[in-house]
């Protein structure tokens, strides 16, 4: 068969560390504007111009049409929410930012979601464990492992809280392009799928619901939210593999 990944070499690598840094830092940052009453919109608009003043481009801008340099997905809204000046953040919700830069060629992508005001504590924990899904995922991320070591690594820390794990959507390869070979499901099984290389670099992203993993799209045609109006959270880190292990080039949160 042939090898449709192609590893990264230590140039490119470096590259993509830098990419990385500015998607991290714009998150941070943007995290920090999170309150009630700002919009998403105020959102985009800070990101975009963060990521310009570091030398870097909005990867999602224009990327099939899609008309801004983030998404901000609103509690049920589990990705690719448009930002919008009338989503006005509220006490309560939670917002899924997920944003990427390309600098010197190479993109790095990342996401998180952030807590506006005080949250129930069934939200905090749908935060908490996304974030120790992502972390189980990157941990299994080691040359001789297999991809489905990292999706069912994922997928079970997130079933055994009770979650649901969306299935239509996926993480990805990441390098020159957002979207690159191979697709990065959050379920699978062990010990199945593609060999993992040093020089590899995937975006690792569960997004993961309070209810079930069904979604659906609004009419906006990118808003994808829970069929069940159930919460959603959505981390995502651009990981390279490295002899040494997982490198996470997006560290921020
Ligand atoms: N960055 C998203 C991902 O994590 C994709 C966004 S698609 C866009 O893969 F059209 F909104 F840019
Ligand atoms: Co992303
Ligand atoms: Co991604």
């Amino acid at each position: 068969m042939a090898r449709r990944v192609e590893p990264k070499s230590p140039a490119e690598l470096d590259k993509m560390r830098q990419a990385g840094r500015i998607a991290a830092r714009v998150l941070v940052e943007l995290g920090k504007l999170v309150r009630p009453g700002v919009s998403t919109k105020d959102l985009d608009r800070a990101a975009e111009r963060m990521i310009r003043e570091a030398g870097a481009v909005p990867t999602f801008l224009g990327y099939r049409g899609y008309p801004a340099s983030i998404c901000a997905s609103l509690n049920e809204e589990v990705v690719h929410g448009i930002p919008a000046a009338k989503r006005v953040l509220r006490d309560g919700d939670i917002v899924s930012l997920d944003l990427a830069a390309t600098f010197q060629g190479f993109v790095g992508d990342t996401a998180a979601t952030f807590a506006v005001g005080t949250i129930s504590g069934e939200d905090r924990r749908l935060m908490d464990v996304t974030v120790a899904s992502l972390e189980r995922g990157i941990e299994r991320m080691r040359a001789g492992n297999r991809l489905g070591d990292v999706s069912n690594a994922v997928q079970v820390c997130a079933e055994a809280a009770g979650f649901g794990v969306v299935r239509d959507y996926v993480g990805h390869g990441i390098g020159r392009q957002m979207h690159e070979e191979p697709a990065v499901a959050n379920y699978g099984t062990a010990g199945t799928g593609l060999r993992l290389e040093v020089g590899m670099t995937l975006a690792l992203e569960p997004m993961i619901t309070a209810g079930s993993w069904k979604t659906k799209v609004l009419p906006d045609g990118w808003t994808v939210a829970t069929q069940d109006g159930s919460r959603s959270a959505h981390f995502e880190h651009t990981v390279a593999l490295t002899e040494a292990g997982p490198e996470i080039l997006t560290k921020g949160f």
